[in-house]
């Protein structure tokens, strides 16, 4: 009886392959089957053992219901033949990676699964726009936040965007004014400093500075494309010179 495979999720880091890990190396060259993301820096794929089938299931913004199935069904099938799969990821397999419906297809058979962490597109744009994500006395905690959703609904930015906040917004260029709009229809002031990292952690990487009141229209006019990672810094004190004004006004 041939015994269950082995499933490996692979964060392949933002884009180049100089920010693959050892250890994102060592398990793609271990592997039988290679199924690679859209935002996977094609070098990565040399690491592989010659004998390995490597299948390209890039998925485009909006397509990704369909070709999931197809994605589940080829890991399903690789498992059951006794292969290691290696699910290749850009970033972070865990951050905006659809990794839980691709473990429980290997839960599922009983099959043994790995994790390989990767750096995640905001941590790789930080340091590019050279954005302490975190600032002593002014920002206290830093979020990850997607601007797309499943389905209609918004996502809660308004209640992660509050003083002494940094939030990351991934998938955000499409949603670019809902974004203002939401943050400033709920008193986050316009003045607030805006980034827009354009393909963080790569060599044609691109930083775009705004505030908050023109981040849309600064998307527009610079032409901000995906993959992008936009910044909404709220320092503490920005929010205590907006209490002085509503108070001197
Ligand atoms: C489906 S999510 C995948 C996130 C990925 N798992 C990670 O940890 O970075 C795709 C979104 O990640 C962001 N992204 C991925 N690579 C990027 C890059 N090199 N530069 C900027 N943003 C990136 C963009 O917001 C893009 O729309």
């Amino acid at each position: 009886m041939t015994s269950i495979g082995k499933l490996v999720l692979i964060g392949c880091g933002p884009g180049s392959a100089d920010l693959l890990t050892f250890r994102a190396a060592q398990r793609i060259a271990s592997a039988d089957l290679l199924l690679v993301d859209r935002l996977v820096a094609r070098e990565v794929i040399a690491h592989a053992a010659p004998a390995a089938r490597i299948v390209d299931v890039g998925k485009a913004p909006g397509d990704g219901g369909v070709q999931q199935a197809g994605i589940n069904h080829l890991i399903r099938t690789a498992l059951a033949e006794g292969r290691t799969v290696a699910r290749l990821k850009s970033g972070d397999p865990m951050v905006f990676g659809r990794a839980t419906e691709e473990l429980c297809e290997a839960v599922a058979l009983g099959a043994e699964i790995e994790i390989v962490p990767g750096v995640t597109a905001a941590l790789a744009a930080a340091s590019d726009a050279a954005i302490s994500l975190t600032e002593r006395a002014e920002i206290q905690s830093f979020s990850v936040v997607t601007a797309r959703t499943a389905d209609a609904s918004t996502p809660d930015w308004v209640s992660l965007v509050r003083p002494g906040s940094c939030t990351a917004f991934y998938m955000g260029v499409a949603q670019a004014w809902r974004i203002q709009s939401t943050l400033m229809a709920n008193g986050a002031p316009g003045s607030l400093a805006i980034e827009w990292v354009e393909n963080a952690g790569r060599t044609d990487c691109r930083t775009i500075s705004g505030t908050l009141s023109n981040l849309a229209d600064t998307a527009r006019r610079k032409r901000v494309r995906n993959p992008a990672i936009l910044f909404v810094r709220y320092p503490l004190s920005a929010a205590a010179s907006v209490g002085a004004v509503r108070i001197s006004g």
